[in-house]
């Protein structure tokens, strides 16, 4: 699969998504996909639904911050047809899935790779967390994920080491302490078998604890076929776990 460099192009996502759809399913299979993605994209530009994608805007106003998908421009939101759309996550959810973790906190570093505009990295520092790292492949939004970090003011902030780095999830050398990774499907298969290899590879040379949380856990089988053990989730997300070290 060609790599994307760090300001990532149209043509190469396109490439690479075509790369990796045809070699799977075919020619005709990917090209009826491809066909799929721009009539999908062209609904999705309609006015109506634009108004749908302000349904995640109550956070913002919660905390005046800038992390609605409703906001991202046209070419972000096309290059996201072809490497995973920015989403962000519900706080809810996101809560619960911290709660259930049952950790101590102050013990190990939160990552979410694919972190977008950098609402989770915001929800994240309402936890003790040693520190709090996103990498985001679009610049733009790493720039407002940049922003919403200094602007951000909570009562119940207790991490305040939080960076969003613009870079791509593939090429992240994980840090050699105990980590909580998050991942919202950033990425196609090939790239999440990349992240979770790379992982591995972490494991053995520093072992440690590390817990995966996978939101909306579609390509679950590439963990599940990981030296990680499943340690719970529903259907919304998946905890994956590590305890050496
Ligand atoms: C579903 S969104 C999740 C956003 C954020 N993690 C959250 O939960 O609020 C996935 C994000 O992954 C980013 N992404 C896609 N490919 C990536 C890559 N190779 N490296 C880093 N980020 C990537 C997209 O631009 C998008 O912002």
């Amino acid at each position: 699969m060609p790599s994307l460099a760090t300001e990532p192009s149209l043509y190469r996502a396109v490439l690479a998504w075509w790369t990796e759809h045809s070699a799977r399913r075919g020619f005709l299979s990917a090209a009826r996909a491809f066909a799929g993605v721009l009539w999908e994209f062209a609904r999705d530009s309609r006015p109506a639904r634009r108004k749908q994608r302000f349904g995640d805007v109550e956070y913002d106003w919660d905390h005046r911050v800038d992390t609605t998908s409703g906001t991202v421009g046209w070419r972000d939101r096309l290059l996201g047809m072809f490497l995973s759309p920015y989403q962000p996550t519900e706080p809810a959810l996101f809560h619960e899935m911290l709660r259930n973790l049952n950790i101590d906190f102050c013990e190990f570093t939160f990552i979410d790779l694919g972190s977008g505009k950098g609402r989770t990295l915001l929800m994240a520092a309402d936890y003790p967390f040693r520190r709090i790292v996103g990498v985001e492949l679009l610049p733009e939004l790493h720039r407002i994920a940049q922003k919403n970090i200094s602007k951000y003011r909570s009562e119940s902030q207790k991490c305040f080491v939080v960076e969003s780095q613009c870079g791509d999830a593939r090429e992240f050398v994980f840090p050699p302490e105990p980590l909580v990774l998050y991942l919202f499907n950033p990425l196609p298969e090939s790239g999440l078998v990349q992240v979770i290899g790379n992982l591995e590879r972490s494991l053995r040379e520093n072992p440690r604890p590390v817990y995966v949380l996978y939101h909306n856990p579609l390509l679950e089988h590439v963990l599940a076929g990981s030296t990680l053990g499943r340690a719970g989730g529903t259907h919304q997300y998946t905890k994956y776990v590590n305890r050496s070290g």
